[in-house]
């Protein structure tokens, strides 16, 4: 079986609102898109496609693959306009491979316990979605933000990467997506559920495995890494 990696890093960083962009924000001495890099490359996956701005692929080679001397990434790809779009892009890049993990690059610290269960559940299940149970009760509101549901907390989980898939599988899906036009794609599993109307597997993520998103998570990261909550 092979195991290929497509690390996202093609976003704008808009909600970060700081002048460095947000994958190469130095944390702890290593730029942002270091660390994930890093525990997919001592992982059990073969190879990774990293997937960065249009303008960013000939940086992202020399400044992040060679410098820090990433041996299993294959290929540096631009992305696209939006995340489905870069995950497309990814997936084009493979050439063969049995099963695909699509991680968000501003996802820091992912495990290689976390990244082998969702690759378990694919190979079992055929999906294996990296998330955590909510901590906040989630409620539904129609356009007026009257709240008309509450979904009991007990089945509410929020979705984490690594998305892992068999690669035909997830190919096809987005393949059909894109077809069809559909809108509101907001992650891999969704891609699935919405094409083959298949439900996807959750396995356990990690708290820790948050997304560097505004300037407050980049506080919570960096504590992580002070406080040796993260491994490095
Ligand atoms: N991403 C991507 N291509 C895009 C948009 C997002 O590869 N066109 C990646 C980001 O680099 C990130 C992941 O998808 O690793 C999750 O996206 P998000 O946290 O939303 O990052 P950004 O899109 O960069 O941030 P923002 O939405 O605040 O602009
Ligand atoms: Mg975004």
């Amino acid at each position: 079986m092979k195991y290929t990696a497509i690390v996202l890093a093609a976003g704008k960083g808009k909600r970060m609102n700081s002048s460095v962009q947000k994958q190469f924000i130095e944390l702890n001495g290593y730029p942002l898109i270091y660390y994930a890099l890093h525990t997919f490359e001592q992982s059990m996956v073969d190879e990774i496609i990293l997937v960065t701005g249009k303008d960013e692929a000939e940086y992202c080679r020399q400044e992040i693959v060679e410098r820090y001397q990433f041996q299993k990434v294959r290929e540096v790809v631009p992305g696209g306009a939006e995340r489905y779009l870069s995950v497309y892009e990814g997936l084009c890049a493979i050439n063969n491979t049995d099963v695909v993990l699509i991680h968000d690059g501003a996802r820091p610290f992912v495990t290689e316990d976390i990244i082998e269960r969702t690759i378990y559940a694919a190979v079992e299940y055929g999906s294996g979605i990296a998330a955590v149970p909510a901590k906040d009760t989630v409620k539904i509101v129609d356009e007026d933000h009257l709240a008309v549901q509450t979904p009991s907390r007990d089945y509410v989980w929020m979705m984490q990467t690594p998305q892992t898939f068999r690669y035909q599988d997830i190919l096809k899906a987005y393949e059909k997506v894109l077809e069809h036009q559909i809108q509101n794609i907001t992650d891999d599993a969704m891609v699935l559920e919405v094409a083959f109307q298949k439900p996807v597997k959750i396995v356990e993520g990690s708290y820790f495995n948050l997304k560097v998103t505004t300037p407050e998570d980049l506080l919570i990261a960096s504590a992580f890494v002070k406080d040796g909550s993260v491994l490095l």
